[in-house]
């Protein structure tokens, strides 16, 4: 679709994307079901604990993001769903420790107790121990992976370098570092990139590594796409703890002020966050453009991302 002045814009958010959305939440719900230990196999609460916080909840953003970018390259969703799973039970992971006392302590998440709250805390710890291999271990050897192994070593290295100390939990690191201090908006992008931009980045790039044949030139509009992306989901989420409704959110509002969290909206004000969100959609769209119709489900994608309530 073009606009007037000839650039690809996307089509509005359809009910057909909601109900794509929808079927790629069934199946994650069911693809994870099937790869956790059953709550039946010791150490019984502890996996108890693991279905707990992986199953029944959440957006599955990560996994949405990967299935809209194996569709833009011409895979199907089975071929990368191992990766999905992998992806999103390392983003659980990092929801029951960023709940924990010694971190954000929260007491709802996906509008339930957290982890920590309906086990304990040596649980939560326990379930972030636990998820963090299993994931690995499905890149390893889940059998619905391709089974090429440079592609499976491709995979674990790009989740192991968005998980760790220069990626997600170097984010959360600074995150807790720099709570109560002043920070300019290039901290808080750094801090935002890492925290959750590296986790979207790698959702896109795992699906990516699936095509190893994929020109360089559309690998770069896809990490920019991701990057794009990535930063707009934090604003998104910084926004929403102080206009959204815990109800609708699953999660508690006004936190990150109680917490003097240097967030967009706390250093920029609202309408400058949402400026900036929408400017990083728009950036994202524009990097699709090597893609031409083929990219519809990532365009579809964003523009549901950039409208979330919750
Ligand atoms: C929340 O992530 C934490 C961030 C990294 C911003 P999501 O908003 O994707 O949470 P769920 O998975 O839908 O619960
Ligand atoms: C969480 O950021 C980032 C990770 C879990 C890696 P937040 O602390 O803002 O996430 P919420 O708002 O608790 O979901
Ligand atoms: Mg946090
Ligand atoms: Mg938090
Ligand atoms: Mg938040």
């Amino acid at each position: 679709m073009n606009d007037a002045a000839g650039g690809r814009v996307s089509a509005p958010d359809s009910d057909a994307f909601r109900a794509q959305l929808e079927d790629w939440r069934v199946r994650m719900e069911r693809a994870l079901a099937r790869r956790l230990p059953n709550s039946q196999t010791v150490p019984k609460r502890l996996h108890d604990a693991m279905r707990y916080s992986v199953l029944e909840g959440g957006k599955r953003v990560r996994p949405a993001l990967v299935f809209a970018t194996a569709r833009t390259l011409g895979l199907s969703e089975d071929q990368v769903e191992a990766a999905a799973c992998a992806i999103e039970l390392v983003h659980v992971y990092s929801l029951v420790h960023d709940d924990l006392p010694a971190m954000d302590n929260d007491d709802l998440r996906r509008g339930r107790p957290t982890c920590h709250k309906a086990y304990d805390e040596a649980t939560a710890i326990l379930v972030g121990d636990g998820l963090q291999p299993l994931a690995f271990q499905l890149l390893a050897a889940d059998p619905a992976l391709p089974a090429a192994p440079e592609i499976r070593l491709r995979l674990v290295a790009l989740l192991a370098e968005a998980s760790g100390s220069l990626g997600m939990a170097g984010g959360q690191a600074i995150d807790l570092e720099v709570q109560g201090k002043k920070l300019d908006i290039a901290q808080v992008e750094d801090m935002h990139s890492r925290k959750t931009g590296a986790l979207i980045r790698a959702a896109v790039a795992m699906a990516a590594a699936c095509v190893p044949s994929l020109e360089p030139q559309l690998q770069s509009a896809l990490k920019r796409f991701a990057a794009a992306v990535g930063l707009a989901f934090q604003i998104q989420d910084d926004l929403l703890d102080v206009l959204g409704d815990s109800s609708t959110l699953g999660k508690a509002t006004g936190a990150d002020r109680e917490r003097a969290k240097p967030t967009y909206p706390a250093i920029i004000g609202i309408a400058a966050s949402q400026a900036q969100a929408s400017r990083l959609h728009a950036e994202a769209l524009d990097a699709l453009e090597p893609f031409g119709d083929r990219a519809e489900p990532l365009r579809r994608l964003s523009n549901w991302l950039l409208s979330r309530r919750y």
